[in-house]
């Protein structure tokens, strides 16, 4: 089986190739590099059955030559984090709409299978008590950069509805709610990795708004096997999937877990969220997902407790943290080493 994974260089997407390679596929990575990067696939660099193509999904010529000849596509890339959304919105607009309507037509033109990885925020404002896929979308203005995403991916999903009642394509869709895990990065407003790198570095911990709302975070391992099953269940084509965490927790309540588990020093400072993005940002007050259709389709159960992942998550950025200062210190050794005097380099 010959699989692409746009966005394969990221968060999720590294998970997922990971994933794919253990069960036998060969894969296509491509990835622009923009929040991703090569790292997230260095334990995989000497695998020969990956391939990694540094390219854009707006670019139309190297997205048929990936899936050209490819049995499917799993669909990542994107344009992610709401900071990057609110600094860069014509970029992200561009990305999360057009990006994804040459994924589309490529597997037309080229006959391969999709999964179109799409998000929670398309429920927007709507806080009932749990979102199933048919709940509706409640949607700031247009105007304010914070909704692009929603709107965008929600065009994603409509459009990829179209190419299948319209062409056969034979595409499911899979709504991730917030996941998180090892290689998630914080600089895009991410709260988790934010969160526990301030925790480890006992600095204080930065919660927007008044804390008060309210998310349910899944486990990345949890998340990665239940997309592939769902991409691997015909019937699934021409649907969409909520997959999303068990534990309802607001954002204070996440910082103190954090605190906890880290064992940490620190103190929540609350920053206003036009501090913290721009005037007349709006967000979300609760997220809490229905998972009864993917349970019903593949068993999807998100089993890895959030005290599980705040630990996982720490130990992953206490590590990556090691590495980065022993790289230092090497580049400072060879930097500050004296210079070897001649005489020594001479033969007696
Ligand atoms: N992590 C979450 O909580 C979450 C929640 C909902 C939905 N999602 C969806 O999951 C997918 C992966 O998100 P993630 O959290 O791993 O974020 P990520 O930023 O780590 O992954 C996105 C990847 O897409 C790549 N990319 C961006 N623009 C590109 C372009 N034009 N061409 C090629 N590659 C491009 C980036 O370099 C990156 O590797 C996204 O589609 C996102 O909308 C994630």
């Amino acid at each position: 089986m010959r699989t692409v994974v746009t966005g394969g260089a990221g968060f999720v997407g590294s998970h997922l190739v990971e994933y794919l390679l253990d069960q036998g596929d060969d894969v296509i990575v491509i990835d622009d590099m923009s929040t991703g990067s090569p790292q997230n696939l260095l334990a995989l660099r000497n695998n020969p059955h990956l391939r990694v193509v540094t390219g854009s999904i707006l670019d139309k010529g190297v997205v048929n030559s990936v899936v050209q000849g490819s049995d499917r596509v799993f669909h990542l890339a994107a344009a992610v984090g709401v900071r990057l959304i609110v600094e860069e919105p014509l970029t992200s607009l561009r990305t999360n709409i057009h990006g994804t309507e040459n994924i589309l037509d490529a597997c037309r033109d080229h006959g391969a299978r999709l999964l179109l990885v799409s998000t929670s925020e398309i429920y927007g404002k709507n806080t009932a008590d749990r979102l199933h896929e048919n709940s509706d979308r409640i949607l700031g203005s247009p105007l304010l950069s914070r909704w692009t995403y929603a709107a965008a991916k929600g065009i994603d999903e409509a459009f990829a509805h179209a190419y299948w009642t319209e062409f056969g394509l034979e595409v499911a869709i899979v709504r991730l709610f917030n996941t998180v895990g090892p290689r998630q990065t914080g600089r895009y407003g991410m709260v988790v990795p934010n969160l526990v790198g301030q925790a480890l570095r006992d600095e204080p911990m930065t919660v927007f708004g008044d804390g008060t709302q309210t998310r349910c975070f899944s486990y990345v391992g949890d998340v990665v096997p239940a997309m592939v099953k769902i991409a691997e269940t015909p019937e699934a084509y021409g649907q969409a999937y909520n997959l999303g965490g068990a534990e309802e927790v607001s954002i204070l309540d996440l910082a103190a877990r954090i605190v906890k588990v880290t064992g940490s020093s620190s103190e929540v400072t609350l920053i206003s969220y036009e501090d913290a993005y721009a005037p007349g940002f709006e967000d979300m007050r609760r997220r809490v997902p229905d998972n009864t259709k993917a349970n019903n389709l593949v068993g999807f159960v998100p089993a890895t407790p959030l005290d599980e992942i705040i630990r996982r998550v720490a130990a992953s950025i206490a590590a990556d943290a090691e590495a980065t200062a022993e790289a230092d210190a090497l580049r400072l050794t060879l930097v500050t080493a004296p210079p070897i005097p001649a005489v020594s380099l001479r033969r007696a």
